[in-house]
């Protein structure tokens, strides 16, 4: 199916945390608690959290937000760490201005508390932005620095969630799948083939990923009332 055209991003940021309507926000706060029970408290330690899709466009960004700030609102504290470094927008949607990020760390440059904004639109809610585009970003999410930089935020948040980039396109999610407890894959309606799926799904399958199930992005609901509908589940059929 032709891709939609994707909407400004100007009006991301009516779409993102206390500006969501009832519905949405109703949305997010199921999505929370089915990865609740899907992922087990872990003893000192974050549920980290994997948000990914077939193709760049479909929500993943949007989705990431919206679940770590229903996180905070639930009393947790949560980590949002921009792993997208070659398309960042974490930044724009949550109206921030430019400092340094996750590559400024993770090339050695800047040190943690430089690179940590916290309580970014909700107590409890911290961010790690995506930082100067860097030449090598597969590289970095691969290195030693990045899997000990979960290692070490594990012990001082309930969650982590990586906003990661789209499976079809790098294997940037592939990699970084290993550090998570789970994957969620976003689909957005009218937006990606069916047959961009079942390439991502058989990706993830291949590294053994945990998909703990899919955000359907953007459908109508039965009433139209509202456009933010988000199914989860395991219920990924390739014949589907
Ligand atoms: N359910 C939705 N309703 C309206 N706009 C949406 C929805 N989901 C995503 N968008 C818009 O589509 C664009 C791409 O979303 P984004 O979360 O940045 O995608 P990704 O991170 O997967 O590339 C953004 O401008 C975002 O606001
Ligand atoms: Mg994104």
């Amino acid at each position: 199916m032709a891709k939609k055209t994707v909407r400004n991003e100007d009006n991301d940021i009516s779409l993102i945390g206390d500006k969501l309507g009832f519905e949405g926000k109703e949305a997010y706060n199921l999505l929370r608690t089915n990865i609740l029970y899907a992922v087990k408290r872990k003893e000192r330690s974050a549920r980290v959290i994997g948000v990914t899709s077939s193709v760049h466009g479909e929500g993943k960004s949007l989705t990431s937000i919206n679940l770590a700030h229903s996180i905070a609102e639930s009393g947790r504290k949560v980590l949002l760490i921009e792993c997208d470094m070659r398309l960042p927008t974490l930044r724009k949607k949550l109206g921030q201005k430019k400092f340094a990020g996750l590559s400024n760390l993770l090339a050695g440059v800047d040190e943690e508390g430089e690179v940590l904004r916290q309580n970014v639109g909700a107590q409890g809610l911290d961010v790690i932005f995506a930082g100067k585009a860097p030449p090598n970003p597969s590289e970095l999410l691969a290195s030693h620095a990045f899997s000990r930089l979960i290692e070490k935020v594990e012990n001082y948040y309930s969650f982590i969630i990586l906003d990661l980039p789209p499976v079809c396109e790098v294997s940037d999610a592939l990699i970084v799948s290993k550090l998570t407890d789970g994957m969620i894959m976003v689909v957005r309606q009218d937006y990606s083939r069916s047959t961009d799926l079942d390439y991502a799904m058989r990706q993830l399958e291949y590294v053994d990923a945990k998909v703990l199930g899919f955000v359907y992005n953007g459908a109508e609901s039965k009433t139209k009332r509202y456009k933010y509908k988000y199914r989860y589940g395991k219920g990924y059929s390739s014949k589907s």
